[in-house]
């Protein structure tokens, strides 16, 4: 069954999330019931008590609309004040980040008194950001991956590619397992949580079934060679939404 991985304030996080993120809001509450019947109830109940900082932006004040132009730096070391209180008031569990890099991180944590928990970016085989990984394992900081079978079928980074890359599908092939399967256990050997995105009843059994078999060494090896996509190279990205106070939910967001 679905495992945990610990986070540096002791609280345990599943190492596999439910995404619902795109699905058509009319098929939502269908899913989420086939879900439920796969995973353990428990990931929803733990989900909610972690607060994330979703995109290191926010609006300008009044503007209207997701353009470029309406977009800012937000003030980080102050927003993260706030989620420092939300966590010494209890109200949440762990606090995190999202799709920080590395020197938005580090930045962060040069100020934080409360660390955060969790940076939650995107991460599959072609995609796998190894410095970020790194700087995010020395200092403590979970990664969860988001797209962790990079998005197929949304079009929107030519990414379909990545459960077709032959190094992942040779490795799918020896372990008779599929390329989804192969793809979201390697997340999970990196030490990250995932949270695949299906609609799909066989689909969301296929990609739960990961945890009673592991990827050998020697096959984890070839992960090293998958070519990496230049990600948010163009297009556009994903929906956001950020603290209230300094922000208001926008959705999607213009490289
Ligand atoms: P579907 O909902 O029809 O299953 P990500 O989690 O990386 O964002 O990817 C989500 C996309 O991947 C969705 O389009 C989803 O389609 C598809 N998908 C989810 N699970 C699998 C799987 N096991 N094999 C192939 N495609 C999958």
């Amino acid at each position: 069954g679905i495992q945990f991985f610990e986070l540096n304030t002791g609280a345990k996080i599943p190492s596999m999330g439910f995404g619902t993120w795109q699905a058509d809001p009319g098929i939502v509450g269908e899913v989420v019931t086939t879900a439920i019947k796969v995973f353990f109830f428990t990931f929803f109940i733990s989900r909610r008590k972690m607060m994330m900082i979703h995109w290191p932006v926010s609006m300008k004040k009044g503007s209207v609309g997701l353009k470029p132009e309406n977009l800012t730096h937000p003030d980080i070391p102050s927003t993260w004040k706030s989620m420092e209180a939300l966590y010494d008031s209890g109200k949440a569990r762990a606090i995190g980040v999202s799709n920080f890099s590395s020197k938005k991180l580090g930045d962060l944590l040069e100020v934080a008194r409360v660390p955060p928990a969790v940076n939650q970016v995107e991460s599959h085989p072609s995609w796998q950001q190894p410095k970020l990984h790194a700087f995010c394992q020395s200092k403590g900081v979970h990664l969860s991956a988001y797209s962790p079978l990079g998005s197929p079928g949304t079009g929107r980074m030519k990414r379909e590619v990545v459960l077709k890359n032959p190094i992942l599908n040779a490795v799918a092939e020896k372990l008779g397992k599929s390329p989804a399967q192969v793809a979201l256990r390697w997340g999970l050997q990196m030490g990250h949580s995932i949270l695949p995105k299906s609609t799909n009843e066989a689909r969301i059994k296929e990609n739960f079934d990961v945890f009673d078999w592991s990827i050998p060494e020697d096959l984890l090896a070839k992960f090293s060679e998958i070519e990496q996509a230049s990600s948010l190279a163009k297009g556009y990205t994903r929906v956001i939404y950020l603290l209230p106070r300094t922000s208001v939910p926008t959705k999607t967001l213009k490289n």
